[in-house]
């Protein structure tokens, strides 16, 4: 009995396993929390043993939950936060700082001082990406200055650097093999993504030597098998994704023009533009959708740093809420006549505006303000962003066929907050009946690779609507939210436009 497929799932605040069955459905799954380090204001790291020892054990509970504890397992796909840095020796493993991780702010000065020298076009015109200390490459520099020792080391050859999907490799392969995928590369701001390959120049720019880097493989490729003792018998690597790039292709957004967008931490709206990196002139990404059999599909991506979090922040930090199921009951009842808008900057606003040093602000409030209307708050910023992000990648890619939305992740099951989402953006937001699509997007690549899955048509095949969202807003009401909306940001930003 084959045909199963583990998929990892490393995410920002948990790590997941899921085992996808021949009919791509959900078996089994494990999850697990882990500790975020806030060692000063803007900084994020997660401990590398925490990554790993979290993945392991998730890895071990959904094999042991599946029929025949997992022995129709037949690969490995792996997805990821990405962006996230590690380095670490290449000969005992240990890791020589903590992971920094993506919200990370620490290097924002080091990226105004490479846009001050005017270098943002090198970078922009190789990786597609921006200036920005949401990308690996000014991370890495980071610790090679800031950690002693540390650059000697890696100018001697000794390190490896790597993000969550390669550091996952080497644990699994147990040091065999230091690769990660196009995808995964594409965001590390040392990648020429026309090139598809590590580019001299950029690392050169940062002080990174080459040396640090692992090898890029195709997203569906050989990366190595788990060591037989971690699951009693060897499992082959199969597929790696970045976890935006694997809900994309989880979605089966396969064909040009058609967008998804992903709600964890933050929101990720990736649009698929096929063989064409699209340079976008409203401040969107150009990344990596993903590799196939050395072909690159490209997309346009609008990344916005809080979604989910703006709820884990309701709950943790305000302390209205004892679960983040509790929001939208709160939203649904809040008073229709106030305007209170939240604009969740906490690490910064992310596309379009990428405002590193702007902060959280809210506005409107009265003296009847009170948990509704910032539960409500919380949940419009999320529509009110993804509609920054499709407005700008429908300015850069206006012959796409029209709009509609695969959404997925933890807020898309809030029908209150999809609901907005259509209604803000004026087009339908379509949901699918498997919600997990990032672990499923890394499963297909593994399960393809592997020859037990289909091809990408008869993966689109299968992809359901569970319910689609249509727009209901007047025009006039739209455009009066979206010019609040617009004003509230204004007046959060570090700098004007
Ligand atoms: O770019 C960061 C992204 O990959 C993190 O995703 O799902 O952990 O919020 P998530």
């Amino acid at each position: 009995m084959a045909g199963y497929v583990l998929a990892i799932d490393q995410g920002t605040t948990s790590s997941r396993a899921i085992v996808f069955g021949e009919d791509f459905t959900p078996v089994s799954a494990g999850q697990q929390e882990f500790q975020q380090h806030f060692p000063k204001s803007g900084w994020v790291e997660h401990s590398p043993s925490d990554i790993w020892d979290s993945t392991l054990e998730v890895c071990r509970e959904a094999l042991e939950k599946a029929p025949e504890g997992g022995a129709g397992v037949a690969a490995i796909g792996i997805t990821n936060q990405r962006e996230t840095t590690l380095v670490w020796d290449r000969s005992t493993g240990v890791p020589v700082y903590n992971a920094i991780v993506w919200q990370d702010r620490r290097t924002s000065e080091t990226c105004a001082r490479l846009r001050g020298e005017g270098l943002e076009e090198t970078f922009s015109a190789k990786t597609g990406l921006l200036l920005d200390p949401y990308f690996s490459g000014t991370k890495i520099s980071w610790i090679l200055d800031n950690v002693e020792g540390v650059r000697e080391r890696a100018e001697r050859g000794e390190l490896a650097f790597g993000t969550v999907d390669t550091w996952l490799i080497w644990q699994l392969t147990e040091g065999e093999v230091h690769a990660t995928d196009a995808t995964n590369a594409s965001r590390t701001l040392i990648y020429n993504i026309h090139e598809n390959a590590w580019d001299e120049d950029l690392c050169r720019l940062l002080g990174i030597p080459m040396s640090l880097l692992p090898q890029v493989r195709d997203s569906a490729d050989d990366f190595g098998s788990s060591a037989p003792d971690l699951f009693g018998r060897p499992l082959p690597i199969l597929g790696v994704a970045g976890d935006q790039q694997a809900a994309t292709v989880g979605q089966a957004c396969f064909r040009p023009g058609m967008v998804k967008s992903t709600y964890g931490t933050g929101c990720f709206a990736l649009m698929n533009t096929g063989e064409t990196p699209v340079r976008s002139k409203n401040r969107m990404l150009t990344t990596i959708a993903y590799r196939l059999d050395g072909r690159t599909t490209y997309a346009l991506e609008g990344s916005i740093f809080v979604a989910g979090a703006a709820v884990q922040w309701l709950r943790d930090g305000l302390g209205l809420i004892d679960s983040a199921g509790e929001t939208q009951g709160l939203a649904e009842q809040a008073d229709p006549n106030q305007d209170v808008y939240l604009v969740p900057a906490f690490v910064g606003l992310g596309a379009p505006y990428w405002d590193a040093d702007a902060r959280g602000a809210m506005f409107g409030l009265t003296r009847n303000t009170g948990p509704k209307e910032i539960a409500r708050a919380v949940l419009q910023s999320v529509g009110f962003q993804t509609r920054d992000l499709v407005g700008a990648m429908r300015a850069d890619w206006p012959d796409a066929e029209p709009p509609v939305l695969r959404v997925d992740g933890g807020m898309s099951a809030s029908d209150w907050t999809m609901q907005f989402l259509a209604d803000i953006l004026g087009a339908p937001v379509d949901r699918p009946t498997v919600a997990e699509t990032t672990a499923l997007g890394a499963a297909w690549l593994a399960g393809s690779k592997a020859g037990i899955w289909p091809g990408a048509e008869a993966f689109s095949a299968q992809w359901k609507l569970e319910r689609r969202f249509e727009p209901g807003l007047q025009e006039s009401e739209r455009l009066r939210l979206l010019s609040g909306w617009k004003d509230a940001v204004s007046r959060t930003r570090s700098t004007p436009d």
